[in-house]
């Protein structure tokens, strides 16, 4: 038996990014991508990953029940609603892992209870109580949140907590579903119910903001000013609407401020924070605004000349913490092109791939072709090839060769060839309004899908003349129904099915197309998944 006594201002980071935050709009991870990103979060040292909501699809069971078996450390913890089905396949999904965790919910607030459920707060309490002894009887560790808490009556919300607790929750987490509260308000939330409910100081008290006001951060840490041990966030602050508290600004604020609250502290590893950040970015699509706190290209750059001068004298004039805290360190030359396999086997391993075997060759391939074309490859050119060599998610279609004119004086002519599931090379030809239009509907044309750009970025990795290009692809399925049942789960009526694609390369013309290549064999295998799904029990 551990004699340790427990560390009273340890705060648990639970990360969300993988289900709260794959909830934002057009982001559509597939397993492997999930799992890749479950691996980060291991090695950034968070305490407890959400791998997302089994009983959404067959998908969402999938990467949850691989990230269970395969990503060791943290508790890996599946999302319920307070109902049987959901408990169950939530309980099936993560089982395997080494400390599995069930969070279920249930509104506490009246305007879900009578718009939304259509219920009663008899009814609620009586969910909450059958649905938390439910998970119990499955899984050790479970947690309940009252959602949409902070417009709920208080009273009525510790009635039900109560219930949890006695049913035997280990976790109370408070949502402030909708972003509307005030931090002082959270914290008197938060106060009140621990007046209320006397068992709550023996569970841990957990924060989960949403950032509609801007306040999603301000929120969880007065929630841990009031006691909260566990904050749930995401990386980049991704996650419904307006996003969720943003992990990164609120490890960094309780590490760089822990003299002033008391000693406050995390287990996060936080010079993982910027390689965490980049991987999420690139996986999901959604850019990091340049001037994000903490992981924004330009969260320690000196910009005027007064503070360029302070800072030259003294980093301390107009800096609050060190870039390489939080894994900054963006412009080391890490390679040249005469490096050889060992060279870079260990530049990978100093930014934590280990790489060997074929892996190995394949990247150091990539990296050659980059090294003869680039008179310099960075850490982040490094990163950026690494992953975009070692995705791990089938290839349905893929390009073979392109070509593109373009012109001032003709619109832009693409053909391309992209080699089927099959293994068949067909080819296609279109022309555009411009080139990047006329490659993509040259490979709609190649593959006979109908697929429709919702979002497409290309971005410098570097900010040098001669940087990688990468470039990121949303894109829906034009004709959904054709391969997709109305009936299907995951699917609200009317929905359609996307895929988001990423790619590096020296050409931002190639880049653009392995990325559309990408996002559509991910929309194509998640709409055949769908199709082959059993129709819902809800
Ligand atoms: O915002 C919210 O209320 C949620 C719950 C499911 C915890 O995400
Ligand atoms: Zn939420």
């Amino acid at each position: 038996m551990s004699t340790a006594t427990p560390d009273a201002q340890r705060v648990q980071i639970f990360d969300t990014t993988l289900r709260d935050g794959e909830q934002s709009p057009g982001i559509s991870l597939n397993a492997g991508e999930k799992l890749e990103i479950a691996h980060q979060l291991a090695r950034l040292g968070v305490d407890v990953i959400e791998a997302g909501f089994p009983i959404a699809s067959p998908g969402d069971f999938a990467a949850v029940q691989a990230i269970a078996r395969q990503v060791h450390g943290p508790v890996i913890c599946g999302l319920a609603r307070a109902n049987a089905g959901d408990i169950e396949r939530c309980h099936e999904a993560i089982k395997d892992a080494e400390r599995p965790r069930i969070h279920t919910f249930c509104s506490t607030s009246d305007i879900h209870i009578e718009h939304q459920l259509r219920s009663t707060r008899e009814d609620v309490k009586g969910l909450v109580r059958a649905s938390v002894a439910q998970a119990k009887s499955l899984c050790a560790d479970v947690e309940f949140s009252p959602m949409d808490a902070t417009r709920a009556d208080v009273e009525f919300t510790a009635e039900v907590l109560q219930i949890a607790l006695d049913e035997g929750a280990t976790v109370i987490n408070v949502p402030d579903t909708v972003g509307y509260a005030m931090p002082q308000e959270y914290a008197a939330f938060l106060t009140r119910l621990y007046e209320l409910v006397g068992d709550l100081r023996g569970a841990t008290l957990s924060t989960h903001c949403h950032d509609d006001l801007g306040l999603a951060v301000a929120n969880s840490f007065a929630g841990v000013q009031a006691g909260a041990r566990q904050v749930e966030c995401a990386i980049n602050g991704i996650g419904e609407r307006a996003g969720n508290a943003s992990l990164e600004e609120i490890v960094m604020l309780l590490h760089v401020r822990a003299a002033h609250t008391g000693g406050l502290h995390t287990g996060v590893e936080t010079t993982e924070l910027a390689r965490s950040s980049r991987l999420v970015s690139r996986l999901t699509g959604y850019v990091i605004q340049p001037n994000k706190a903490i992981v924004g290209r330009n969260a320690f750059a000196h910009e005027s000349g007064i503070h360029q001068d302070g800072v030259l004298k003294d980093r301390s004039t107009f800096e609050i913490m060190d870039a390489r805290t939080v894994g900054l360190e963006v412009n080391a030359l890490v390679l040249g092109k005469h490096s050889g396999r060992a060279a870079l086997k260990v530049a990978l391993e100093d930014l934590g791939y280990a790489v060997d075997g074929q892996a190995l060759n394949a990247a150091f391939k990539r990296f050659k072709e980059v090294a003869d074309r680039k008179k310099t490859v960075t850490a982040m050119d490094l990163e950026a090839l690494v992953t975009d060599e070692l995705r791990t998610e089938a290839k349905a279609w893929e390009l073979e060769w392109f070509d593109v004119e373009a012109s001032t004086r003709r619109p832009p002519h693409a053909t391309v060839a992209v080699k089927g599931p099959d293994g068949a090379v067909t080819q296609g030809s279109f022309t555009g309004d411009g080139p990047v239009d006329a490659i993509f509907k040259a490979i709609n044309a190649a593959t006979g899908i109908d697929a429709r750009l919702r979002e497409f970025r290309v971005d410098a990795v570097t900010p040098y003349a001669d940087a990688l290009g990468e470039a990121s692809v949303v894109l829906e399925l034009g004709d959904p129904a054709a391969a997709v049942r109305t009936d299907t789960p995951g699917l609200l009526t009317g929905e359609r099915v996307s895929g988001a694609g990423q790619a590096v390369a020296t050409d931002i013309i190639e880049a653009a197309a392995t990325a559309y290549m990408r996002a559509l064999s991910s929309a194509v295998a998640k709409a055949s998944a769908l199709a082959a799904a059993p129709a819902p029990a809800w």
